[in-house]
C-alpha cells in the first residue's frame, strides 16, 4: 500500500498535452519581447531598430545580461574585459588540432564551448566574481574558437586575437587574416544585435532547463550550441543559400516552390512559431544586404530571393509564413565572405549573449525543469521468456 506523505504536496492540475510546448509559457522572462502578429521585436523594452541603429553588440549583450544600458564607464570596462579574455589556452587549440578538417563547426563550437568547464571552477554560481568571469569568458572566446577551427581545418595556425580591434572587427580578422573595410566590420556588429536574443526559442529553451540544474554556464552554452545546430532552427541560414542554389535561376522560382509544396517540403528561412508576418530582423537583414551588394558588387542569389519571397507570399501568406531571420542572413555572410558552413557558428556567438541572459535569470528565480507527460505505453505486462518470443 502507497504510503502517504504527511505532507504530500496536492499534484498540481493537468494541462493538455500541446506539441512543441506551442502557446506555453515555460517560463518568467523580463529580457526580450516578441509581437508576432505586428512583427515587433524588443530587447529589455529597447527596439531591435533603435539598437541596431545606436548601439553595438557588446552594448547590447550588456543590456540584456545586465538588464540596463551601461554608462560609458561601465561600457569601456566591460569591452576591456572582454577584450582581455579573447584568448584560448593552447590545450584548447591542440584539441580542436585533433578534430576532424571535415567535421562540421558547429560540432567543433560545442565541443570546445564544454571544455572551458574543464579550466574553470565548476560550483561557484553564488559568487557574483565568478558569474561575472564566466559572462565575460563566454563571450570573449566563442568567436575565438570559432575563427581557429577555420584556419586549423585549413591546415593552418590559429591567428591570435588583435587587442586593438573591436568586437565584431577582430573577429572578422581573425577568420579571414585580414583587417576588415568598417562597412563590413558594422554591418557584421549588427548581424550580431539581430541575432543575440529571441524569448524562449529551443537553443535558449535548452540553456535554461541546463541550467536549471545548477551546472557550469559552459554546459549550459554547450547544451544550447546543440540545439541550435539543427536544421529547424540556427541551422536553416546554411540550408537557405542551398536551396537558392538548387534552384538556379528566376525562371525556375515558381516551379520550384510548386514542387517544394507539392512534396510538403519546408522551406528553409520561412515560417516561424512566433511570427505571422515577415520577421522584422529579415527586413534588416535585406536591407544590409543590399547596402552590401550596393559597396561591393551584386549577388545573383539575391534576386532569386526576392522572387522567392514575392511567390511565396500568395501561396504561404495566407497561413502566415513568410520569410524569418535566416532567409536573408546567409546573402550577407556571403558577401562578406563567410563559409556557408560557418553561418550558424556566428548565429552562436551572438546567441551567447542571449543564453547567458537567460542563464542569469534562471539563477535567479530556479526551481529544476521537470514537466510531466501523458502516458501511451503497454501497461501491466506480465515477464515474457526469451525462449518464448
Ligand atoms: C529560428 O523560435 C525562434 O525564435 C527561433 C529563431 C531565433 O531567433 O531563435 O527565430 C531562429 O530558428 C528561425 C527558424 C529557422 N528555421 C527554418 O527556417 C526552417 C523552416 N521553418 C519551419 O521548419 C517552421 O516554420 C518552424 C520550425 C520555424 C516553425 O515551426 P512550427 O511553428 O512548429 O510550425 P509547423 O512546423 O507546425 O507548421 C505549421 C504549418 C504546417 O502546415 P499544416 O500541416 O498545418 O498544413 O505551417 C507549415 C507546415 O507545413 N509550415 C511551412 C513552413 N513552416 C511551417 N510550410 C512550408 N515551409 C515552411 N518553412
Amino acid at each position: 500500500m502507497a504510503v502517504e506523505s504527511p505532507t504530500a504536496p496536492a499534484t498540481p492540475e493537468r494541462q493538455p498535452f500541446r506539441p512543441g510546448l506551442e502557446g506555453v509559457p515555460a517560463t518568467q522572462s523580463a529580457i526580450c519581447d516578441i509581437d508576432g502578429q505586428q512583427g515587433l521585436l524588443t530587447y529589455r523594452g529597447y527596439s531591435v531598430g533603435d539598437l541596431v541603429a545606436q548601439s553595438s553588440f557588446l552594448e547590447t549583450a550588456y543590456l540584456l545580461i545586465w538588464g540596463e544600458l551601461p554608462t560609458s564607464t561601465e561600457l569601456r570596462a566591460f569591452e576591456h574585459e572582454v577584450q582581455m579574455h579573447r584568448r584560448v589556452s593552447f590545450r584548447i587549440r591542440d584539441m580542436m588540432k585533433s578534430f576532424p578538417s571535415g567535421g562540421h563547426p558547429m560540432d567543433a563550437l560545442q565541443a570546445s564551448a564544454a571544455s572551458l568547464g574543464l579550466f574553470y571552477s565548476r560550483r561557484a554560481l553564488d559568487n557574483p566574481e565568478y558569474i561575472v568571469g564566466a559572462v565575460v569568458r563566454l563571450l570573449a572566446k566563442i568567436p575565438t574558437m570559432v575563427a581557429a577551427f577555420q584556419l586549423i581545418r585549413k591546415g593552418q595556425d590559429p591567428i591570435q586575437p588583435r587587442d586593438d580591434l573591436a568586437y565584431a572587427a577582430n573577429f572578422l580578422y581573425m577568420l579571414t587574416e585580414r583587417e576588415p573595410d568598417p562597412l563590413a566590420a558594422r554591418i557584421f556588429d549588427t548581424c550580431l544585435i539581430l541575432h543575440a536574443e529571441h524569448s524562449l526559442n529551443a537553443s535558449t529553451f535548452s540553456a535554461r532547463v541546463t541550467a536549471s540544474t545548477l551546472t557550469d554556464p559552459y554546459a549550459v552554452v554547450a547544451s544550447a550550441v546543440g540545439t541550435l545546430a539543427g536544421p529547424l532552427h540556427g541551422g536553416a541560414n546554411e540550408d537557405v543559400l542551398a536551396m537558392l542554389e538548387e534552384i538556379g535561376s528566376l525562371d525556375q522560382v515558381e516551379p520550384w516552390l510548386e514542387q517544394a509544396m507539392a512534396q510538403k517540403q519546408k522551406i528553409m528561412g520561412f515560417g516561424h512559431r512566433e511570427y505571422k508576418v515577415k520577421d522584422p530582423r529579415a527586413v534588416i537583414l535585406q536591407k544590409l544586404a543590399e547596402d552590401l551588394f550596393d559597396q561591393f558588387g551584386h549577388d545573383p542569389l539575391y534576386d532569386l530571393a526576392r522572387k522567392l519571397e514575392e511567390v511565396a507570399a500568395e501561396r504561404l501568406g495566407p497561413k502566415g509564413i513568410y520569410p524569418n531571420v535566416d532567409f536573408y542572413s546567409g546573402l550577407v555572410y556571403r558577401k562578406l565572405g563567410i563559409p556557408e558552413d560557418l553561418f550558424t557558428p556566428i548565429f552562436a556567438i551572438a546567441r551567447t549573449a542571449g543564453w547567458l541572459a537567460h542563464w542569469k535569470e534562471q539563477l535567479g528565480a530556479n526551481r529544476i525543469y521537470r514537466p510531466s507527460q501523458i502516458y501511451t505505453g503497454a501497461a501491466g505486462r506480465d515477464w515474457m521468456p526469451l525462449q518464448a518470443r
